[in-house]
């Protein structure tokens, strides 16, 4: 059985679940790739019997795991799983996702969400989730790569009862208030994303390009492109990964991350804190770090105030 693992990642949390998951499915498959999703083309997916498709939870999913589904040719009944890490609030992101392979003609044979950090600039660091994935993780999405490579030839030897069905909606009412909220406000609710010219050293620095979520950056043209209105970027998904990757300093939020996040700390605080306090209850949310060690009033981007906020890591994507 030949196993593809495609996965986005933008801080590296799913990065490392793919691969682990990966490394599980080697020792029960013949052969296994794990790619970037930037890196894959549907003409590729021919070449494999069964699919992994993982990436962080984004409100629902990030847009452009969305568009490789929305896009996809039929995929004939290919065996898929599904996989994602996130943060405070994995809400919609099975519901939606999964019926959406479905449409696109898979046959979605399995899902699995593990616990990641938050590295967003106006989110609390270390925020309550650091220190995921952990080794336990890690050693958990390895043996759910070998629970899905044999149960995928399982089905194909006719167990087709081991075909989960769709899941149920487990959003909570914590959740849904808050993403309905989210969905409901416009734009990026990280601020708007622009860029100065004047501070900007392209082409010495092509990073913002090269790591854009959405490609919708490209320098080299003239007039020059930037972002999702084309001189800006105010796309809703909150990605504000630009802003966090430049060096120069070149790119900022409007209105700055000061002005953005002092009027939503308290309610952010009370709302995810009900939330995971669930999890823990609930046994779904191992706490890595204690909560007074949280740091509520420190947003990241302030915490790093160095630039860049955030350094992409060395390691090319597969
Ligand atoms: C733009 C953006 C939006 C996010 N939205 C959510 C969300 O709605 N719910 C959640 O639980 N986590 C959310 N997160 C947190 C990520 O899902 C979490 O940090 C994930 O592990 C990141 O994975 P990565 O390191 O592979 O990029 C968001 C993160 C970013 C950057
Ligand atoms: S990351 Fe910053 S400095 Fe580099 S090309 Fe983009 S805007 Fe310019
Ligand atoms: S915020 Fe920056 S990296 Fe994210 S989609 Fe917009 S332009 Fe691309």
């Amino acid at each position: 059985m030949k196993v593809l693992i495609i996965y986005f990642s933008q801080s590296g949390n799913t990065r490392k679940i793919a691969h682990s998951i990966g490394d599980g499915a080697r020792e029960a498959a013949s052969r296994v790739d794990v790619k970037s999703i930037k890196k894959v083309s549907y003409e590729m997916l021919e070449n494999y019997d069964l699919i992994g498709l993982g990436s962080p939870v984004w409100k629902a999913d990030p847009p452009n795991i969305r568009r490789f589904y929305n896009n996809a040719p039929d995929q004939k009944g290919k065996h898929i799983f599904s996989f994602c890490t996130h943060g405070t609030m994995p809400g919609f992101y099975f519901p939606v996702v999964l019926p959406n392979l479905k449409k696109a003609g898979f046959t979605v044979i399995g899902n699995r969400r593990w616990y990641g950090n938050v590295v967003m600039p106006g989110m609390p660091e270390p925020y309550y989730t650091a220190g995921h994935p952990d080794a336990q993780d890690l050693a958990e999405a390895k043996a759910f790569g070998r629970e899905m490579v044999e149960r995928s030839q399982r089905i194909h030897n006719g167990e087709t009862d081991l075909i989960p069905p769709m899941p149920e909606n487990d959003v909570n009412k914590n959740q849904a208030v808050a993403i309905v909220n989210m969905l409901l406000e416009y734009g990026n609710p990280q601020g708007k994303i622009v860029r100065d010219p004047e501070k900007c050293i392209y082409p010495k620095c092509t990073r913002c390009m090269d790591n854009c979520t959405m490609d919708y950056i490209d320098l080299s043209c003239e007039p020059q492109k930037f972002g999702s209105e084309g001189c800006c970027c105010n796309d809703n998904h909150e990605c504000a990964w630009c802003f966090m990757i430049c060096p120069t300093g070149a790119i900022r939020l409007e209105p700055s991350i000061e002005e953005h996040i002092k009027p939503l700390i308290g309610v952010r605080k009370t709302l995810f804190e009900s939330i995971l306090d669930e999890a823990e209850r609930n046994g779904e949310f191992r706490r890595l770090i204690p909560i007074e060690e949280v740091g509520f009033n420190t947003p990241y981007c302030l915490a790093h105030p160095d630039k860049p906020h955030f350094k992409v890591p060395a390691k090319p994507e597969e």
